[in-house]
């Protein structure tokens, strides 16, 4: 059985530890130079904690039967209606059992609370299948994007437009 959960403060290092074990797996294919700036400086435990404690960013968490942190999921808040998920990962062990699509609905449970009325996020050739079966749709591509990495560009429907989702100025 798996349990979902937003983040707390000191789950911090086990997600971390879970993150750096992903990008030290291959996250994407990417190079081990980008990897490594990843993990040391864009990506770093402190920065994640800070766009957490300003509400910049929502993380969520997968735990096993024994309380494991085995996946996570990053995204943004929603801007003008879109939502964006930056990481999604699971440990190799626990794959294709569902976790991953599990961390997906959590997150648009969550931005549907903000009428978002699309997800968007890159990929790469070897998870779009992963993103079809959860009902996004290839939308375009660059074949040397952010950080010469190939971006495949996937957005899921999940609502209208509507321009009184527009905050009040005041
Ligand atoms: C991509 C990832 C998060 C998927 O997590 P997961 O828990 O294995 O996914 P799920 O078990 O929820 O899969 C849901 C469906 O997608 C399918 N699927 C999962 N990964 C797939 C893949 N790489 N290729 C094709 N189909 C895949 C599953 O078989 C399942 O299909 P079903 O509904 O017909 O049974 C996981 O493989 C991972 O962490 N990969 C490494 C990191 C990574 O590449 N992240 C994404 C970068 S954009």
């Amino acid at each position: 059985m798996v349990r979902i959960a937003e983040i707390t403060g000191p789950q911090f290092p086990a997600f971390f530890n879970c993150f750096e074990i992903l990008m030290q797996e291959g996250y994407a294919g990417f190079p081990a130079k980008l990897r490594e700036f990843f993990i040391m400086k864009e990506y770093s435990q402190s920065n994640f904690f800070q766009w957490y404690e300003k509400q910049l960013r929502k993380i969520y968490i997968a735990f096993n039967e024994t309380e494991q942190l085995i996946g996570f999921l990053v995204g943004d808040n929603t801007y003008g209606g879109i939502a964006f998920i930056t990481w999604i990962g699971v440990l190799p062990a626990y794959r294709k059992h569902g976790v991953g699509k599990q961390l997906l609905q959590f997150y648009e449970e969550y931005v549907r609370t903000r009428n978002a009325h699309l997800i968007e996020l890159f990929t790469y050739e070897g998870v779009k299948e992963f993103y079809i079966k959860n009902g996004f749709k290839e939308i375009g591509r660059r074949e040397e994007g952010f950080f010469g990495q190939q971006n495949i560009i996937m957005n899921k429907k999940i609502g209208s437009w509507d321009i009184s989702n527009i905050p009040p100025i005041s």
